[in-house]
């Protein structure tokens, strides 16, 4: 079985990687043809993959240090090796309340860290029959679409990021992490290309009256998102999908019959670099 490397799937962004079993440790050279991949397409889609949440963390952690998850806040016992993403209630059964949560709203994951993770993995474990998709906005296409002036006005503003406003924006309650502030436009640390960096955690821009920043980032981020910028990814089951944070922002989609559907997804996140 050989590595192969599929077309683009979109001009967004988007690329298959097929002939490879993450089950397995990767080869050097596979490896290295999978970071290409990422920083070339931001998204890249592994069909077909029968992982264990071990098997998972293992494959992440061949790209970097694999985040605990949940420091702040109550998770399951098994939170060092994977977060589950599902819209199940505390009884299991499926719900739609999910969908007011942050991620079905754009964002980039947890920005609101000082260190904030370079890539993300999901891997499709149950899915509802239809929908369900979720959603990547390339913000490297979005800043280079801005009107050069635009681009002076936000050149060396600095977005303050909190991981409680992504649940306050969300409508419900809960203790908060200490604010952060990163650059709205960063700098890709391997392909040294500029994109915005911004979404559902971001709370206002520093030094701007905070009801100024909020519209900034709000008008920002609807330039962001719009069809053009994105790539839309239909779920099947076993998909792993591999996703860089630096670049991207993305949502889940509520176009499923979440009362109805289990949609169960295993992540894991790594670990980048400060942004510059
Ligand atoms: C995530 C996330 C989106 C989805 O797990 O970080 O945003 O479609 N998931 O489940
Ligand atoms: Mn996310």
């Amino acid at each position: 079985m050989d590595l192969t490397i599929g077309p683009r799937l979109s001009p967004a962004g988007g690329i298959a990687i097929t002939g490879i079993d993450l089950a397995q440790p990767l080869t050097i050279a596979a490896r290295d043809r999978i970071g290409t991949a990422l920083c070339d397409h931001h998204i890249v889609v592994f069909p077909g993959q029968a992982l264990s949440r071990e098997q998972q963390y293992a494959f992440t952690a061949q790209f970097g240090e694999v985040e605990r998850h949940g420091g702040h806040r109550a998770e399951s016992k098994r939170r060092e090796i994977a977060h589950v993403t599902a819209n199940l209630d505390a009884d299991g059964h499926p719900t739609d309340r999910v969908a007011a949560g942050a991620n079905y709203r754009w964002h980039t994951d947890k920005p609101y860290y000082p260190t904030p993770p370079l890539l993300t993995t999901l891997h499709a474990v149950e899915l509802p029959p239809a929908g369900g998709d979720t959603e990547f906005a390339n913000t490297v296409l979005a800043y280079d679409a801005l009107p050069p002036e635009t681009k002076r006005r936000i050149a060396g503003l600095r977005v303050v990021f909190q991981w409680e406003a992504g649940r306050r924006n969300a409508g419900y309650y809960a203790a908060a992490l200490p604010p952060v502030d990163h650059p709205l436009v960063r700098t890709h640390p391997e392909t040294g290309r500029k994109a915005l960096y911004l979404g559902n955690h971001a709370r206002h821009v520093f030094g701007l009256p905070e009801a100024e920043g909020a519209a900034l980032l709000d008008e920002l981020l609807r330039h962001a998102t719009q069809p053009h910028f994105v790539y839309v990814h239909r779920w099947r089951v076993g998909d792993l999908v591999m996703w860089d944070n630096r670049c991207l922002l993305h949502r889940a989609v509520a176009n499923y019959e979440m009362t109805r559907y289990r949609r169960i997804m295993h992540r894991n996140v790594v670990r980048g670099t400060v942004p510059v």
